[in-house]
């Protein structure tokens, strides 16, 4: 049988409160972790925490001192952390010539510096306890390929992509691997919020497979990039979006 590895793993799942950070908590409770939900929304937290039994904690990740007392609660409770995994970014629609110095901050804030701030207080631990572990980030599509009004968010989608990659080499000797998954259009419930029917069923028809992600599917992808299968993978991007980047958008057959 193979196994995943992640009995009795003690994870923290940053921006667990819905859509893809929930599946992703949901799934490394079902694999057997122990898992702190942490999210910025108090009510948030405490529904996804009663449902894989695991650690409420309420942070901004904005704020670095809030995402420090985060780790160390986590750690606290849970003797140490092997595990963890930042869900957080919300994207600021802007096109590059009517951007604000505001989208534009907002924009890295929100996406770029609080992975910064994460794998620094978790890397130091795992560091410390000397045992290895997983950090996982999640990207965007956006960071590799654009479309009008992406500017912001996908300049901070692709510094995350570096950043791990740095930090991936940077920790490699003391075996905390550091990747990054780049979800195409997921149906979360922000995104189902923004998005008409008819809206959303145009776009799947670009998509190869036919339709846009459930969170789960993406949650898929971290539980993997978390788990023993992916031992020997570090510093790398997993692309998740149904095949939308790998087509080339003309064809020359009618
Ligand atoms: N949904 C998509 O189509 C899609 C596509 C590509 C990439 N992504 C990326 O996936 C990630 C999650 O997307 P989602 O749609 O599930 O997001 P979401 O907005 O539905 O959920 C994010 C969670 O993070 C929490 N959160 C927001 N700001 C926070 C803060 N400052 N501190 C603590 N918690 C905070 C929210 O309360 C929420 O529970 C994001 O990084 C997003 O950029 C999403």
């Amino acid at each position: 049988m193979i196994e995943l590895g992640l009995v009795g793993k003690r994870a923290l799942v940053a921006g667990a409160g819905q859509g893809i950070g929930r599946a992703c908590a949901l799934a490394l409770s079902e694999a057997g972790a122990q898992v702190a939900c942490v999210d910025n929304d108090a009510d948030r937290a405490a529904a996804v925490s009663a449902e894989v039994g695991g650690l409420a904690l309420v942070a901004d990740a904005r704020d670095r001192s809030d995402v420090e007392a985060s780790v160390a609660r986590a750690v606290e409770e849970f003797g140490g952390l092997d595990v963890c995994v930042d869900i957080i970014g919300e994207a600021r629609w802007a096109r590059v010539l009517d951007a604000t110095d505001e989208d534009w901050d907002t924009s890295f804030d929100l996406v770029l510096r609080h992975v910064f701030y994460l794998a620094q207080a978790a890397g130091k631990q795992m560091v410390a306890q000397g045992t290895g572990g997983a950090f996982v980030a999640i990207a965007s599509v956006s960071g590799l390929r654009s479309a009008p009004n992406h500017g912001p968010y996908g300049a901070a989608k692709a510094g995350l992509m570096s950043l791990i990659r740095t930090l991936a080499i940077e920790l490699a000797a003391d075996g905390v691997r550091c990747n990054a998954v780049a979800p195409g259009a997921v149906l979360t419930p922000r995104v189902l919020a923004m998005m008409s029917e008819e809206r959303l069923a145009e776009s799947a028809q670009a998509i190869p497979l036919g339709r846009q992600a459930q969170p789960e599917d993406i949650a898929k992808a971290v539980l993997f990039l978390c788990s023993d299968l992916a031992g020997y993978v570090t510093g790398q991007t997993l692309v998740v979006d149904g095949g939308a980047t790998a087509q080339f958008p003309l064809s020359l057959r009618g």
